[in-house]
């Protein structure tokens, strides 16, 4: 199965995905490309490091999300990609888009959804002063940290967390809990009903 991974920042989880890849925790798959909105982000670094073809497009030149949409979905048809996984990217994606992956598109984000949505999910939790946060992997929909929930992976806050600890062990169940879900749907094991994820046996 082709994958594509999309960022825009630090990469840590296109990471933890390539190592698994390596490692064969993740079989039957191949990152075949990472798409990024930002040329600066590190993450293409570790991509051209593990010989992972990078394609960048910047968003300024497009008049809309779907025009730019466009030229990505054009990209990962040539390359057959069969999922999509969202680690870190920081754009919406259009309808046009979600339309054309429908469960075939993967998000992580840093809380337990629907709890905490947005980009500053870890913080805000945080400061929220809530005793269990957590790390969300789901399918994606035309909704903002919305669509059908795959796994989840409850986090402690203890007394004497920083929010910089805590961003810490919220990474460490991220980097576990993505390959994970990634080798559930490879093997066939996810069904969307309504919005529920069925994870068969
Ligand atoms: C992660 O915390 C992820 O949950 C969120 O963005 C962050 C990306 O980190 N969606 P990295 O670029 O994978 O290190």
């Amino acid at each position: 199965m082709n994958i594509a991974v999309f960022v825009s920042g630090n990469g840590s989880n296109l990471q933890a995905i390539i190592n698994a890849v390596k490692s064969k925790k993740l079989k039957n798959c191949r990152v075949s490309l990472v798409v990024s909105d930002n040329g600066n982000a590190f993450a293409l670094k570790r991509a051209q490091k593990a010989g992972i073809e990078t394609f960048v497009l910047e968003p300024k030149k497009f008049k809309t999300r779907t025009d730019y949409d466009k030229v990505i979905a054009a990209e990962l048809v040539k390359r057959k990609i069969q999922l999509v996984v969202l680690a870190g990217f920081m754009r919406l994606l259009s309808d046009y888009f979600v339309d054309m992956f429908n469960w075939r598109i993967m998000n992580i984000h840093p809380s337990i959804l629907p709890s905490f949505k947005g980009t500053h999910a870890i913080k805000d939790a945080f400061l929220y002063g809530v005793k269990v946060t957590g790390v969300t992997v789901h399918f994606v929909d035309k909704e903002l940290d919305h669509g059908p929930i795959i796994l989840q992976k409850e986090v402690v806050i203890e007394n004497g967390d920083t929010l910089k600890s805590l961003e810490e062990k919220v990474h460490k169940v991220e980097h576990k809990l993505y390959p994970k879900a990634i080798g559930l749907f490879i093997k066939n094991k996810l069904k969307v009903e309504d919005r529920v994820v069925l994870i068969k046996d």
